[in-house]
């Protein structure tokens, strides 16, 4: 059962009670129908015109192309660009407190000068987290949709033009991958979600309480899914899921097993899949990166912090000497494979030694791209309650030291690959005259110059390294 009852009786039921002690009941919050009526606004005429706005994740990418194509399929058309759309969605993010703020200034932002708006939709994380909640604060908000329910937006959108008001934050057992339109078209490097939500309830984290408990979509789902993606232009796929590495099928297979079938259909190029979490980091799939040529060498392992004490205070399941031991197989399975991760600095009681230990951490690993970010106290996680709460001057200094040294370690990573020759998928044209963009294997950017097309691969020797791209010339 997918729903949010599993993730309260079955899962972790005095888990999340405890710590979610009234902002977020699932349970309550679970009832919502489609459709259900809030109170009244104008009726407005049907839209002709969408845009979807995407903020935060990847997966939250994947699921604002999703809603594009259902919108589509309602007859309704991306807006030109440059002009308004009838219909905007904002597909939010809750992960820190500037990020899901953000939401109702933008909601502003779409006034027009006579007053009135757009239709606008609030959806994702912050539709999920906050619910009700925004239609009180956004009077010119006509629906709330959560990431789980988003394939009722037509009758969210039918309501709304007769003028009802209508909040959707149910996680219904009938999933949204089974009534979404199929994928038509694509650029060369696509998404696919294969896994949704989290259990882990790292103690700072919103991301159980917004995507719910762990889930699977099935194996030959996936597959068929990944098949129409390839026929719509792909020819680099990433599996996505907020741990995308705790996939598993009905029969017990792991990710790696769905990357070898992925590995199978012939025009697809290159798999890339994120985000993973050390606890699920099989032996299994950490051998596929050897095994399996089209699985690109890049791991994305966040560790969050390089001292066990607060690495158990946020509740990580993972200390730094198990997290280095899996980078050590990793290594040995992939030797030029490129590591990334994510960082917090500030979480509650994080003294200046246990600080001292992440910059240490990142010297010993080497990181080739890093995302760090200032601890934010998101409300009901327990983490926002904990003693010893860090000032934000504090805080600015240590992601200052923290993003030079990884700032470091990247040039390093982008240097020593001036010299050799890969292979870059086209992307997109740069910014200059005859320019190109691409990735390498490893996921840096590469611009180079030449008679090429987007999609195409092509081999290109790396002759000049900067902190976050490379410039490479066709071979
Ligand atoms: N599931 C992934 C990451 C999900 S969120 C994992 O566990 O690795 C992406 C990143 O946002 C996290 O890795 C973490 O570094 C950061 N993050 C999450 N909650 C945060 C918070 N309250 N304050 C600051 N950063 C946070
Ligand atoms: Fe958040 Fe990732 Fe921890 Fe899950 S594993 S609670 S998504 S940081
Ligand atoms: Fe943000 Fe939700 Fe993704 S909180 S990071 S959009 S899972």
């Amino acid at each position: 059962m997918r729903s949010c009852e599993r993730l309260l009786d079955d899962v972790v039921p005095d888990l999340i009670r405890d710590r979610w002690p009234n902002k977020c009941d699932f349970r309550q919050r679970s009832r919502a129908k489609p459709g259900m009526t809030k109170d009244t606004m104008h009726s407005t005429p049907p839209p002709r015109t969408y845009r979807v706005k995407s903020f935060g994740c990847q997966m939250n990418v994947y699921d604002g192309e999703r809603m594009a194509e259902l919108l589509a399929q309602q007859g309704i058309a991306p807006a030109p660009e440059g002009e308004e759309a009838d219909l905007v969605v904002l597909n939010t993010c809750h992960i820190r407190e500037k990020a899901a703020e953000k939401v109702y200034s933008d909601i502003g932002r779409l006034r027009r000068e006579d007053g009135t708006a757009p239709l606008i939709a609030v959806a994702g994380c912050v539709a999920q987290a906050e619910g009700e909640e925004i239609m009180t604060r956004a009077p010119s908000v006509s629906m709330v949709v959560g990431p789980q329910a988003y394939h009722r937006l037509p009758a969210m959108i039918a309501d709304a033009v007769e003028g009802r008001r209508s909040v959707d934050t149910d996680m219904p057992t009938e999933t949204k991958f089974d009534v979404l339109p199929a994928r038509r078209k694509v650029g060369p490097s696509a998404f696919l979600t294969v896994q949704e939500g989290c259990d882990k309830f790292c103690t700072y984290c919103v991301v159980p309480y917004t995507r719910g408990a762990e889930i699977s979509r099935p194996f030959n789902d996936l597959v068929e899914e990944a098949k129409r993606l390839v026929d719509a232009g792909a020819r680099e796929i990433t599996l996505l899921g907020q741990n995308v590495n705790a996939w598993r099928d009905a029969g017990g297979r792991g990710l790696e097993r769905l990357i070898e079938a992925l590995a199978a259909i012939p025009a697809l190029a290159r798999i890339r899949y994120t985000t993973s979490h050390p606890n699920d980091m099989t032996d299994g799939l950490i051998a596929a990166h050897r095994d399996i040529e089209k699985l690109m060498p890049f791991l994305h392992l966040p560790v969050q912090a390089g001292n066990d004490r607060v690495l158990k205070a946020m509740n990580r399941s993972h200390t730094t000497a198990s997290y280095l031991a899996i980078l050590d197989k990793v290594r040995a399975a992939r030797p030029d494979i490129a590591l990334s991760g994510d960082f917090i600095v500030g979480f509650p009681g994080e003294t200046d030694a246990e600080f001292e230990d992440t910059l240490k951490l990142v010297e010993q690993v080497g990181y080739a791209q890093c995302f760090s970010f200032k601890y934010s106290a998101r409300p009901g996680t327990p983490a926002a309650t904990m003693d010893g709460q860090v000032p934000l001057d504090v805080m600015d200094e240590r992601l200052q030291r923290l993003q030079t040294t990884l700032n470091v370690s990247q040039i390093a990573f982008n240097r020593a690959s001036i010299g050799k020759r890969c292979v870059v998928l086209v992307e997109r044209r740069g910014k200059h005259e005859g320019q190109w963009l691409g990735k390498s294997p490893w996921l840096q950017s590469v611009h180079f110059t030449g008679e090429v097309a987007i999609g195409d691969l092509v081999e290109v020797e790396l002759v000049e390294a900067g902190p976050n791209s490379l410039s490479g010339q066709l071979v």
